[in-house]
């Protein structure tokens, strides 16, 4: 599923992913990466949001490609840690057959920037049941201080709810209240992730994650941080 980023959206791939033709980039991409370990038998299937209304209706686009099936929904401008994912661990915390967020310990400003769950049990082994969500509560009105990252594991009983979600929070229709429904029937756990997704969806943190990237790569980042360095002499 491909999201239409807001027209506020300043980001250079906001042109890209208004173009009519990014379906088809994103499908050529898979074809020329050839088959993925453990993923031989997987045909990839772009579906394309025609209007910006809001990642839960993105989401809902891809009801009829899903079917009844659980499946993961993950947030191509969270990236994940080189060698360090997180989907092996909502999967173990939704062996109940349940939906599972991933979720970290957010500072004060940033419980203004995601989705803040209402917790509804204790944490044991890294997972708790998730009561309740709110979008982007900022610090006064959060639940907790667990935000939801960018990785999901959704049992197909969200389409049902996203298709009865009325715009919320900047008048988008958001995965996040779908996911309060799931928490008030008792259908949604948490997995508190030992590492904290790298967000490149704003220009501030894409630029620290690219260095961040950079400096820990073990081909290139020697070089990178001396380059760095130098830089940083002339600031
Ligand atoms: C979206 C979700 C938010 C979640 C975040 C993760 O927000 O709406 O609940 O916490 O992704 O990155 P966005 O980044 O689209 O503003």
């Amino acid at each position: 599923m491909i999201r239409r980023p807001p027209r506020s959206t300043l980001f250079p791939y906001t042109t890209l992913f208004r173009s009519p033709g990014i379906g088809q980039i994103v499908e050529s991409h898979f074809s020329e990466l050839g088959p993925i370990e453990g993923l031989e038998k997987v045909t990839v299937r772009s579906v394309v949001q025609d209007h910006a209304k809001g990642l839960g209706h993105a989401v809902l686009m891809a009801k009829e490609s899903v079917g009844e099936r659980p499946f993961f929904c993950l947030l191509a401008d969270d990236l994940i840690w080189p060698g360090h994912p997180v989907l092996p661990g909502l999967a173990t915390a939704g062996s109940a057959g349940v939906s599972v967020l991933c979720l970290r310990e957010l500072t004060d400003e940033l419980l203004a920037t995601k989705g803040v769950v209402v917790p509804g049990s204790d944490v044991v082994d890294q997972a708790l049941d998730v009561a309740g969500a709110v979008e982007k509560p900022g610090v006064d009105a959060a639940p907790s201080r667990l935000g939801i990252q960018g990785r999901y594991l959704f049992t197909a009983e969200v389409f049902e709810l996203l298709s009865k979600t009325e715009p919320g929070y900047g008048g988008e229709i958001q995965l996040t209240d779908a996911i309060a429904e799931l928490g008030r029937i008792g259908r949604c756990r948490g997995h508190i992730a030992d590492t904290t997704l790298l967000d490149v969806g704003n220009p501030n943190a894409y630029l620290h994650a690219a260095a961040v990237l950079g400096a820990s790569h073990p081909d290139y980042g020697d070089s990178f941080k001396m380059a760095i360095k130098d830089m940083a002499e002339d600031w």
